[in-house]
């Protein structure tokens, strides 16, 4: 399966058994944190798609879904400049508690703008979850309070991540040959 994605792969970060097993863990310890709270997973398209279906089936309390999609400068490995929102959430999330799901947060850029558009929406609580966190290219220090792993500096394709569009649907976490990266 997947056999020629794989092979643009130098390395497999994280399994996809290691994946569904610390997904299952986060959304216990969400489950348990937002009992009697009015949960909104707010999932940034697309990179947080498979996470957020993945968790939200992890979670046993009711909740809401809803998504935003931002847009940003760059179609490759760089891209961190947000530039505005491209669709907003449906939700009204007015005392509401709001839960801002992320596939990878980097430098940290993306989430600082989009805790500011969220914040003045008045929430009853802001909290996020990543999937993925690369600490140590962090420029802006943001309180994650819900992380699945935290990576090298190493650029990652697969489960909702990608380059250019492509290994979105790779069920691991992989790490891609410099010579594809290229090409
Ligand atoms: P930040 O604004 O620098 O924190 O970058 C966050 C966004 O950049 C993520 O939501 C991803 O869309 C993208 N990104 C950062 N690192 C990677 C990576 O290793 N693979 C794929 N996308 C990435
Ligand atoms: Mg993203």
């Amino acid at each position: 399966m997947h056999h020629d994605m794989i092979q643009d792969l130098a390395e497999v970060l994280i399994t996809e058994e290691a994946i569904a097993h610390r997904v299952r863990e986060l959304g216990a310890e969400i489950s348990r944190d937002y009992c009697g709270k009015e949960l909104v997973l707010a999932g940034v398209l697309r990179g947080a798609l498979f996470f957020l279906a993945d968790l939200a089936r992890a979670i046993s309390i009711p909740l809401a879904i809803d998504f935003i999609s931002i847009s940003s400068y760059g179609p490759t490995t760089k891209a961190s400049g947000v530039v505005g929102i491209r669709k907003d959430l449906d939700e009204s999330i007015g005392g509401r508690d709001l839960l801002v799901i992320e596939d990878i947060v980097d430098t940290g850029l993306t989430l600082s703008y989009l805790l500011k558009i969220f914040r003045v929406r008045q929430p009853s609580s802001l909290q996020v979850c990543t999937f993925l966190d690369r600490k140590v290219r962090r420029i802006i220090d943001l309180p994650l309070a819900y992380r699945g792993f935290e990576i090298p500096e190493k650029f990652v394709v697969g489960y909702g991540l990608d380059y250019d569009q492509r290994y979105r649907n790779l069920p691991c976490i992989g790490i891609l040959k410099p010579e594809v990266m290229g090409r």
